[in-house]
Order: structure tokens, then C-alpha cells, then sequence
């Protein structure tokens, strides 16, 4: 689909027919100030209330409504293609690997390998299910999973993934951008030591590359962190780890035990487009990225996702306010509440004990809460406190929450890695819970 995807609110002319070498940039007519601030080009033309500049994109721009002003959001990632591969496969420099992307009938060997590893080095295996929810069921396009194979045997001694996802960004032109993410990296016991994670990165980037994807990160392990650090990837910060334990007596600040007055808990299925966060508006100037929630993203992440028996929960004063998703985990033996992530007008902190609350005291017997991030929203960090969450001190971490990344290709694309300091990350935006 090569045209635009268009909400246009009244008042707002309709763009013309579109075309897929054009960027929609976001703004009202009262968009003078905005244009400068954001120094887009002369070559920018306008047309009705929406300024549009002609450069490459990968697809359609679909035009949503977003805090009084029209933000693009770019449409789903094109696959990889054959060429795409090939050219890739021709800079590796590599005699002893073949480096390829798998089809969806190589999975179940990727699923194989996966199986075969020690537990403790993977806790849960990379199912071919899991693949194809990753990589092909994604609302933000097509993923890929690299894979090395031996040249002489055709074994497979390695396999990383990446998908696409998108990133809200108040720094850059674009307000929603592609990234790619990387997750459930791999190294055969008997291949290591030899460059196949090294190699099988600089092919993956390559291939992010070719997508004219700007930036990848990841939240890796201890044990790959030094690898991407000697690649060259940056070190964006470590995420704040917050833990809630269920003792006798441990605080809930103002919210107390009881039901939280005036706010209503609802639990629900899916998600309701009815009803968007607002991050402009709730996080502070000095956020420079989030990643959007966008329904059908948190639908994906959530509701579809294989293995992932999420809770929703909406959270109500009279209207929606605000909703809340656990997972319920064993961690270190511990019956684990996981916040996966929330989103509340204002991050009322109430709205969000109440909605803890009623998680915790619903279902298996809960001995921990845990969340993760908020180093660049003071409102997230607010609720948890409010709720009794305290920062895990670093040296009773299991490990550390260690954001990496790097921008991608020497073209405009190419974009920096907000600190985290600067960046609202919460477990949405990885896939360990
Ligand atoms: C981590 C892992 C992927 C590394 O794969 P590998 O193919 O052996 O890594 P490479 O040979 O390409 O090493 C690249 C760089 O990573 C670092 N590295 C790799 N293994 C390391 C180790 N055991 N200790 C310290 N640094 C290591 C080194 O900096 C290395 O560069 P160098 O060899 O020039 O010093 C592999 O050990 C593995 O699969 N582990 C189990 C699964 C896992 O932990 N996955 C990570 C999930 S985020």
C-alpha cells in the first residue's frame, strides 16, 4: 500500500495522493514555529494544515491526532529481501559461517537449538511460535532472525533476533521512528570464541541498514554486554529495579490497604483505542524518547504475544484513567508480580495502587512485586513509591538492567541513543517479562 493512511481532524485540509518517497510531517497550520524549531528543509511544502517534504520512507505514514497536533507514524517495516541478504552476505568476510536469515521452515531448528541449551544460560527457549510472533505478527513490519551455520557441515552454531518497534522521539524530526530491537542471542557451547556473535551482529545491522532503520538497542545479559561494548554500542544507562515485598506491615504510602477511594478496577482482554496515554503531556520536557502506546502495539505485546498470560487492567475514575499490566513469575524461587507497564493521566499515583492492589490480592499468592525504569519520569517513580516499591540497591540485583545500543549507518537515518536518563523504558519495550 503505497498511499496515506489519513485521520485528518476538522479544519484540516486533506493531504493530496501520496506517494511511498514522501515524509508527512506532523504539525497544524500553526506549524511556522514548529518548522524552524524542527529546521526541516525549504524543500518542505505545505498543503493544507500538514507540512510534507519529499525524502525516502519505507511506507505509508498514517496520520493520528496526538496532543493538539498531528504526529506521523510511520507504517510497518518492509521485509528483507533477497538482494537485501546477499549484499550482506557479501561484507561478512567470512569463510568458515554462512550467514542468512531464516524462513519460517528453518524455526523449528532454531526452536531445536534453543531447547539444547543449558537452563541456566537460557531460561526460556526461543520457540518457533515466538519467532513468528516476534518476526512476522509484528504491527511495526517484519523482524528476522539471524542464524550462523558451520560452511562445512551446515550446522546451525548461532542464532539472534531482531524486530522492529517504534520509538517516539521529541529531539529528532520524526516524532514516531523505527528502531530495532535484539533479543534471544545465541552462541553454540562448542562455537564460542571464534566471532560468531561478533559476526552475526554486523550482519544484522547491515540488514538494519539496508531498512534505513536509524538505531537498534538492546537489554542484554551480563554475558554479552562486554561483546556489544567492544562492537562499539553505547552504554545508554542502567534501568532503576524496584521491588515491592509482600511482608506484614511494609508500606502502601497514602494509599493504605483498603480500596482505594474513587477509583474503580476493571479488568479487560485487550486494549482500548477509546483510550491513548498521553506521554507528551505526562512526561517531562527533559524525556527526549518513549516508545508509543499505540493499542494495537500493546495488543501485540501483550494480548498476543505466546506464553504470555498478561493482566490488563483498566483503571477508573467515572472515565478511564489509566491501565495496568502484570505477569505473574517465579523469580529466584519467589511467587513474582512483574509491573509490565502502566500508563495513568498524570501517573495518579492512586489510580495505580489501586490497580496493584487489586492485582496482588487477585489470584496465586504474590511474595514480590517488582518493577522496572521510570529514570526519566519522576510521575512513574511517584506511583511506585506510593505504592511501597523501593529501588533495589545495585549489589542485591540479580543482575544489572543495562540499556545498550547504537545508531545505525552513516545516512540520515542514523540516530543517537538517548541516555536513559532521558529515555522512558519500561519492560513493554524488551520481551524478558
Ligand atoms: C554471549 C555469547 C553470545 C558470545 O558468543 P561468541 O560467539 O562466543 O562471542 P564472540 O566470539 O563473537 O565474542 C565477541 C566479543 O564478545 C566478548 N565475549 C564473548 N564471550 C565472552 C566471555 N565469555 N567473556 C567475556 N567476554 C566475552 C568479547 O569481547 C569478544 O571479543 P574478543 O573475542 O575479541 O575478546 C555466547 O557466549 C552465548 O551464547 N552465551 C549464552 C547465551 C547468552 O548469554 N546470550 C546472551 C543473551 S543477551
Amino acid at each position: 500500500m503505497n498511499h496515506l493512511q489519513a485521520s485528518i481532524p476538522e479544519g484540516v485540509a486533506p493531504v493530496p495522493p501520496w506517494s511511498a518517497s514522501s515524509t508527512i510531517l506532523w504539525t497544524r497550520d500553526d506549524g511556522a514555529r514548529n518548522m524552524r524549531r524542527r529546521r526541516l528543509r525549504p524543500s518542505t511544502r505545505r498543503y493544507g494544515g500538514v507540512f510534507v517534504r519529499s525524502g525516502p520512507v519505507e511506507g505509508p505514514f498514517i496520520v493520528v491526532e496526538s496532543a493538539g497536533m498531528l504526529v506521523g507514524r510511520p507504517g510497518p517495516i518492509r521485509p528483507v529481501t533477497e538482494d537485501m541478504v546477499e549484499s550482506a552476505q557479501g561484507r561478512t568476510g567470512r569463510g568458515d559461517l554462512v550467514l542468512s536469515v531464516a524462513t519460517p521452515d528453518r524455526y523449528p531448528v532454531i526452536e531445536a537449538l534453543s531447547r539444547s541449551a543449558p537452563r541456566r544460560e537460557i531460561f526460556s527457549p526461543l520457540t518457533a511460535d515466538l519467532i513468528a510472533w516476534f518476526a512476522d505478527r509484528n504491527p511495526c513490519g517484519r523482524g528476522f532472525v539471524v542464524t550462523a551455520s558451520d560452511a562445512g557441515s551446515g550446522r546451525l552454531v548461532g542464532y539472534f533476533l531482531f524486530y522492529p518497534w517504534l520509538l517516539s522521539r521529541r529531539d529528532t524530526c520524526a516524532s514516531e521512528t523505527h528502531a530495532f530491537l535484539f533479543v534471544h542471542l545465541y552462541v553454540a557451547p562448542e562455537s564460542r570464541r571464534r566471532g560468531v556473535f561478533r559476526a552475526m551482529t554486523g550482519f544484522g545491522l547491515d540488514l538494519v541498514e539496508q531498512l534505513g532503520v536509524g538505531m537498534v538497542y538492546t537489554i542484554p545479559n551480563p554475558r554479552s554486554t562486554p561483546g556489544f561494548l567492544k562492537f562499539g554500542h553505547q552504554h545508554a544507562g542502567d534501568l532503576l529495579f524496584w521491588i515491592r515485598p509482600a511482608l506484614p506491615g511494609w508500606g502502601w504510602g497514602r494509599a493504605g490497604l483498603g480500596r482505594v477511594a474513587g477509583v474503580q478496577v476493571e479488568r479487560r482482554r485487550r486494549f482500548d483505542a477509546a483510550w491513548q496515554p498521553d506521554p507528551r503531556r505526562d512526561l517531562p520536557e527533559s524525556t527526549l524518547a518513549w516508545n508509543p502506546r499505540h493499542a494495537d502495539l500493546l495488543d501485540w505485546r501483550f494480548v498476543d504475544r505466546p506464553e504470555g498470560d498478561y493482566e490488563i487492567r483498566y483503571l477508573h475514575r467515572g472515565r478511564v484513567v489509566g491501565y495496568l499490566v502484570t505477569r505473574r513469575m517465579r523469580i529466584r524461587g519467589l511467587r513474582a508480580l512483574v509491573v509490565c507497564d502502566m500508563w495513568l493521566d498524570g501517573f495518579d499515583p492512586d489510580a495505580f495502587a489501586a490497580g496493584l492492589e487489586d492485582a496482588s490480592r487477585s489470584g496465586t499468592r504474590v511474595d514480590i512485586a517488582v518493577a522496572f525504569g521510570g529514570s526519566s519520569a519522576p510521575g512513574y517513580r511517584q506511583a511506585l513509591r506510593h505504592a511501597g516499591f523501593v529501588v533495589c540497591p545495585s549489589c542485591l540485583q540479580p543482575q544489572p538492567v543495562s540499556v545498550i545500543g547504537c545508531g545505525v549507518g552513516d545516512g540520515p537515518h542514523r540516530l543517537g541513543v538517548p541516555p536513559v536518563a532521558a529515555w522512558h523504558l519500561t519492560p513493554m519495550d524488551w520481551d524478558v517479562f
